[in-house]
């Protein structure tokens, strides 16, 4: 029997824990989301730690049951140590750190964003290598060179707001709900992607960072002048244009880093954002004509979970790569950490 890992991710206001065998096998996968923080429009750091500290101890339960396992039959713990909100971020980390102590079992800290890209590896343990990989969530956006499972290269960073936020600041100006993502994409459905021409931003000739301030400054603005003149404003045909301007620069920047980079065999989208459907299939169209496979794993990968923290913990258990238990939360652990290779290496600007 492969080894059994049990993971715990509290970055943000997502309890999670779960239970995977050999890196692929999900046991368990418990994932419970503090609804409190939608009357308050936004993530509160203070109430999602209270929360993360009632949750944690049920939420690790629930996954043990439904593995139908007990915690002698753990191998490893593992758990997020950055980014994220560090009040969040130490609730998991102390859990996870003292089961380990307590078992005498090695403890396994894991970057959260390599924890979303190892969600990909979790539902294609084959995707073939090397890849390139967009990585869209709340917090960040990047391209990444994965050339094999010890070798990542940074190609492109978003340098100011992540795409989620995009989503979640533009849905906060159209009055929707938090998180604004899913619901902006739900409204979008209605409307009509090319009835507003929003900026898309490509930056210099060749680069393949990313910039979402201007777009969503573009949709403030438009908002503001249509009503400022008296216009009737179409919501769904803003929210299907803003989305359809950042699908097209997701889009066209990873196809432009999979022809820039050697020997690519597959395309790889991860993170929160990598949910929303008019992405999936903008990048399913345009990765077929560029002649390339794209693997994008399942809604429930994609968003917060900690199957996808148990799978990279996988992979520095096959290492050896083992955390200590004084390992600190670090909440702006920063993107370069996820890589193994200098950002300036052979794909650097
Ligand atoms: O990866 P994730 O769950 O947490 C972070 O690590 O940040 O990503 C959350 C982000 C939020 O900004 C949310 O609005 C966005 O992902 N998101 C979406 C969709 N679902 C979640 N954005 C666009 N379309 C969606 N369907
Ligand atoms: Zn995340």
């Amino acid at each position: 029997m492969s080894e059994v890992i049990l993971a715990v991710e509290t970055s943000c206001d997502e309890t999670a824990a779960a239970v995977v065998e050999g890196g692929t096998k999900v046991r368990a996968n418990i994932v419970a989301s503090q609804s409190i923080h939608r009357r308050f429009g936004g993530v509160v750091p203070e109430i999602a730690s209270r929360r993360h500290l009632e949750n944690i101890p049920v939420v690790v339960q629930e996954a043990l049951d439904q593995a139908a396992i007990s915690l002698a039959d753990v191998h490893a713990v593992a758990a997020t140590y950055g980014p994220g909100l560090v009040g969040a971020l130490l609730v998991g980390l102390s859990y996870a750190k003292a089961l380990a102590y307590a078992l005498e079992k090695p403890f396994i800290g894991v970057h959260h964003l390599i924890g979303h890209i190892y969600a990909g590896f979790l539902e294609y343990p084959d995707l073939p290598l090397p890849a390139v990989c967009l990585v869209v969530s709340g917090g960040h956006t990047a391209l990444l060179y994965l050339e094999s499972h010890g070798r990542r290269y940074l190609m492109g960073a978003t340098r100011d707001d992540a795409a989620g936020e995009a989503f979640d600041k533009v849905a906060r100006a159209l009055g929707l709900g938090y998180p604004g993502g899913p619901e902006l994409e739900r409204l979008a459905g209605r409307g009509n992607p090319a009835a507003v021409p929003f900026p898309r931003a490509w930056l210099e000739e060749g680069s393949l960072d990313f910039s979402f301030s201007g777009l969503k400054t573009a949709v403030l603005n438009y908002l503001r002048q249509e009503q400022q003149a008296g216009r009737e404003i179409n919501l769904a045909d803003v929210a299907a244009s803003f989305q359809q301007a950042v699908v097209d620069v997701l889009v066209g920047k990873t196809i432009k880093a999979a022809k820039r980079a050697p020997a690519v065999r597959s395309l790889l989208a991860v993170g929160g954002v990598a949910s929303n459907e008019a992405l999936r299939r903008a990048l399913s169209v345009a990765a077929r004509e560029a002649g390339l496979p794209v693997f994008i794993p399942r809604r429930a990968f994609c968003t917060d979970n900690a199957a996808m923290i148990a799978c990279a913990a996988h992979y520095q258990y096959l290492r050896g790569e083992f955390s200590s238990l004084d390992l600190d939360a670090v909440p702006h652990l920063p993107l370069v950490e996820s890589v193994v290779e200098s950002p300036m290496g052979p794909l650097g600007p």
